[in-house]
C-alpha cells in the first residue's frame, strides 16, 4: 500500500462528510458521548466501527491481540475505568472473531517469546474448559469454540473488576459477549448467561458492591 493514498483517502473522507453536513467536524470537536465500550482483537479484518455500522463518536474502542481482559493490563484497565466511570457507557462488549491468530497460537506447542505470557491467558481458558474442548474432535470446531469461550472468560474477567461491579449494581450497565464471523461478516451475540455467571463467581470475586446479588 502506498502510504500517500491514506492522505488522499482522508481528503476524500473529509469532503464526503462535509458535503452531508458542513458542521460535521465542528460538532465532532465539541466532545464525545459514546454509549458503548468495545474491546476487540487487533486483527486487521475485524474493524470495530465498520462492522457495527457506527459513526465517529459512538463507540469507545480498545483492541489488543485476542481481545483479552487481563487484570494487570494497565492499558485495558485505564480504558475500562475511563469508559465506565467518566463516559458512563451503558454497554461493555467483548468481541472475538473466528480464525483469530492469537487463539490459534495458544493452541499450539510453540515458544513465541514475548507473546508467551499474553497467550498464556488463553491457555488458561482452555484449561478451565478442557473437558468440553477435548470432546470436540473436529479441529476447526474446537478452534471456533475456544474463540467463543475466550470471549466468555474475558467477560467474566470484566465482572471481576470493581469498576464493572459498581456500574452493574448502580446503573444496570450491561456486559455483552460477541463473535465476528470473518467468513460471513456476521456479528454473533453469544447470549452469555451473566446472571448465572454472577451467581457462580460472586462468592469469590465480590469486591463489596455486589452483596445483594
Ligand atoms: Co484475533
Amino acid at each position: 500500500m502506498d502510504i500517500k493514498n491514506v492522505f488522499k483517502n482522508n481528503e476524500k473522507w473529509i469532503a464526503k462528510r462535509l458535503e452531508k453536513d458542513p458542521e460535521y467536524f465542528t460538532n465532532l470537536a465539541k466532545g464525545q458521548n459514546p454509549d458503548i465500550l468495545y474491546i476487540g482483537c487487533s486483527d486487521s479484518r475485524v474493524t470495530a466501527e465498520d462492522l457495527m455500522g457506527v459513526n465517529p463518536g459512538e463507540v469507545f474502542v480498545h483492541r489488543n491481540i485476542a481481545n483479552m481482559v487481563i487484570s494487570i493490563d494497565l492499558n485495558m484497565n485505564s480504558v475500562l475505568n475511563y469508559a465506565v466511570d467518566n463516559l458512563k457507557v451503558d454497554h461493555v462488549i467483548v468481541c472475538g472473531h473466528y480464525f483469530c491468530g492469537g487463539v490459534k497460537a495458544a493452541m499450539q506447542a510453540a515458544d513465541l517469546g514475548i507473546l508467551n505470557p499474553w497467550l498464556r491467558n488463553i491457555r488458561d481458558v482452555y484449561r478451565i474448559h478442557k473437558n468440553e474442548l477435548n470432546a470436540i474432535s473436529d479441529e476447526t470446531e474446537k478452534y471456533k469454540r475456544l474463540v467463543e469461550l475466550n470471549v466468555q472468560e474475558q467477560c467474566v474477567n470484566l465482572i471481576k473488576t470493581a469498576v464493572v461491579q459498581k456500574a452493574i449494581k448502580g446503573r444496570n450497565m450491561q456486559i455483552h459477549g460477541w463473535v465476528f464471523d470473518v467468513q460471513s461478516g456476521r456479528l454473533i451475540d453469544l447470549k452469555i448467561d451473566f446472571k448465572k455467571i454472577l451467581e457462580e463467581i460472586m462468592e469469590i470475586y465480590n469486591l463489596g458492591e455486589m452483596s445483594n446479588y
